[in-house]
Order: structure tokens, then sequence, then C-alpha cells
């Protein structure tokens, strides 16, 4: 059914107006309450698919990763398609355009997505005050909303801990953990910063204005984690997993979308992923133990795809190209498979990396 609706309708728009077409329709079925019920009963997952992390239960182990919903407009809305949390983001300091369009195109043949999007966001402050609305309700306080956080366009990299620093304060008090984003394509420079020594300033000055934030509403500490990508050589992943040991970060993202590919500009996210998400995920858990928190996310397009994640270490996983080409039922197909696999298995609790 949604495979004719994509070939039919979705698939003969630009593939940017598709985006802001399902995702309007998508907020839309939420704020009507008898049709978001509907909706939620005929995606919900079985209450034994949730997991207990950082103290904090979510719903499902899969969730939306980070670029589907830059400004914190859809949480609800996703949410009722079935997945177990929503990372907002990347959100920048300040607010910024992204790249000039084209930037985001189908690869039909591979059931894969290439971005050049650039961070478009309306900034920290202004999606801070849409969190602190939704937070504001119990539903909005219920539902678990990563935040992603990455350095605005025109801040020189010699300035991105002030910049990343920014985010964070602004965001924590609404954030149910924060992703500090050193591996985006489409920002120029922004994957040098996940060296070691130009990360460390960076995820202790995130580190010290999350927990100023969250001191003052009197609030506990936010996990803060860092995401990383696919192109990393096996060494660079370890001196990440060592940093973030070192620094007691409190669970690492694994992957961003890879630049390598001969498609063209931008990075190339879904199936062609797969294989090196999760060995990435594999060498992660090996050099981190069996409690790191570590976020499986990379061509997860089936349910066998997010067990595989699972089985090699992920604690929490996420997909975002999927959802384009499976459609409305995706999160829920794979949120039940993995509830089904954990009602054999038992609780899962897991706290940081350190
Ligand atoms: C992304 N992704 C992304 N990641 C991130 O950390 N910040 C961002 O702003 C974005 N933006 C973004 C836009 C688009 C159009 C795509 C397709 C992807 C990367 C995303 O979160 C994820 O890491 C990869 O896409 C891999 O997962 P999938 O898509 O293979 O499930």
């Amino acid at each position: 059914m949604y495979r004719l609706l994509f070939d039919l309708v979705f698939r003969r728009m630009d593939p940017e107006r598709a985006h802001e077409v399902a995702f309007r329709l998508i907020r839309l079925v939420a704020q009507v309450p008898l049709l978001r019920d509907v909706v939620r009963r005929v995606f919900r997952s079985s209450p034994e698919g949730s997991v207990q992390v950082w103290g904090r239960r979510f719903p499902s182990r899969f969730g939306v990763a980070a670029g589907f919903d830059k400004d914190a407009l859809g949480v609800a809305g996703l949410t009722m398609l079935g997945f177990g949390f929503v990372e907002v983001g990347t959100v920048t300091a300040h607010g910024q355009p992204g790249n000039e369009p084209p930037r985001l195109w189908r690869v039909l043949d591979q059931r894969a997505l290439r971005n050049r999007m650039g961070f478009n966001n309306e900034g920290s402050a202004a999606v801070a005050e849409r969190l602190r609305h939704l937070r504001a309700t119990p539903a909005g306080r219920r539902l678990v909303v990563g935040v992603n956080i990455g350095k605005t366009k025109a801040t020189p990299a010699e300035h991105a801990a002030v910049d990343y620093a920014t985010s964070a304060g602004r965001l924590a008090p609404y954030a149910d953990y924060l992703v500090v984003n050193v591996s985006s394509p489409n920002t120029p420079g922004l994957r040098d910063l996940q060296s070691v020594e130009a990360l460390r300033p960076i995820l202790e000055a995130a580190r010290v204005a999350a927990d100023e934030a969250t001191a003052a509403a009197a609030l506990p500490p936010v996990p803060l984690l860092v995401k990383i990508a696919p192109d990393l050589s096996d060494e660079d992943v370890d001196a990440v997993a060592e940093l973030a040991a070192e620094l007691g970060l409190d669970g690492i993202v694994a992957v961003n979308t890879t630049i390598g590919h001969d498609l063209g500009p931008g990075g190339l996210s879904g199936p062609p992923l797969l294989a090196r998400g999760l060995d990435v995920v594999a060498r992660l858990r090996s050099r981190l133990g069996p409690d790191a928190v570590i976020i499986g996310v990379g061509g997860i397009t089936t349910p066998a795809d997010a067990r595989e994640y699972v089985a090699v270490g992920a604690t929490l996983v996420q997909g975002y190209t999927g959802l384009i080409y499976e459609g409305p039922a995706y999160a829920s197909r794979i949120s039940r498979a993995l509830a089904a696999d954990q009602a054999l298995r038992g609780p899962v609790r897991r706290k940081a990396v350190a």
C-alpha cells in the first residue's frame, strides 16, 4: 500500500518537498485527538519492549535518528507511529538556512538517500522554547526526546566549544539526552572536530554548560553523548571510545552518513551504511564493556537489521532513511519485533560509558 503511494506520489515529488508534506501530515494527524488515538493504537507495540536507560523509561528501544525533526516540531506525531524516542536536531547556537537546494536526493536502486542539508534549523533558543512548551504538559513530559547539537556554520572551528556550550545550556533542561554531533559531512571542517584534541574541549564545555543549566533548574544532570562518522578509521573509533570513557561520557551514537561514495556531494544514508554501522557498534561494545550505552544507527530497513544492531551490542537503535522507503508502519514493525525479542530476554538497564 505504501509502496504504491511512494511510487505514484512521493517518488514524483522533489525529495525535500515530499519530506515536508509527509511530516506535515504526521503532525496534523497528531493534533486531532480521535485520529491520533486510532493511529497510536494501530502502531502501538507491547509494553514488554520498553527499556530503562539512564534511569529513564524508553517505550521502545527504536527511535527516530537526528535530522528528520530538526526543530522539534513533530515529537508527538513521530511517537504516535511507534518510535520509542525522537532525537531532534541537529540544532545550532544560531538559526541558519542550511545549504542551497537541491540538497536531498533519492538513490532509488539502493533504497538510500544522499543529503547535503547543512544543518538548516531555527537555532537552539527557538528549539529550547518549543521544547519548554512540550515539557509543560504531563503528556509532553512522558515523551523521550534527545537533542542533537552541532556547530553553527559561521562559527570558526576555534570557537566551536562556545557554540556547542551555548546550545547545551539552552537545551539541557528539556532533553532526556544531548548528543554532540561532530560527524555530519555538510558543515565544512566539522568532522575534523572528531580528533581527540579538538573533541575534548567541546565535550568538556558542553558538559559544564549543561550541568549549570540543569542545576539552576533543580534538575538532574542530562546524559551527554557524541555522534561519530562511519568514515573514521578503526583506530580513530578506538580513540573516541577512550576519550568517552575518560570523560565519563554517557554514550556514543554510531553512525552518521558516509562520504564513502561517488554519487555526488553529501552524505549517504540507508542500506549502504549497514555493514560499517554494525562494525563500529561491535567495536565500541568490545572497547567500552557491557554497561556502556551505544545508540546504533545506519541502514536499518527491516526488523532483522535492527536485531543485528542489538546482537552486536546496541542499547538503543534509530532509523531515518527506512521511514522514507518503508512508510508509516516502519517504526511499529521494528518496535514490535524488538519487543518480542525482549520478552524472551528480560529487562535491560544501562548506565554510562565509564
Ligand atoms: C541525516 N542525519 C543527520 N544526523 C545528525 O546527526 N544531524 C542531522 O542534522 C542529520 N540530518 C540528516 C538529514 C537527512 C536528510 C538524512 C537522510 C540524515 C543522519 C541520520 O541521523 C543517521 O545517522 C543516518 O541517516 C543513518 O541512518 P539511516 O538513515 O540509514 O537510518
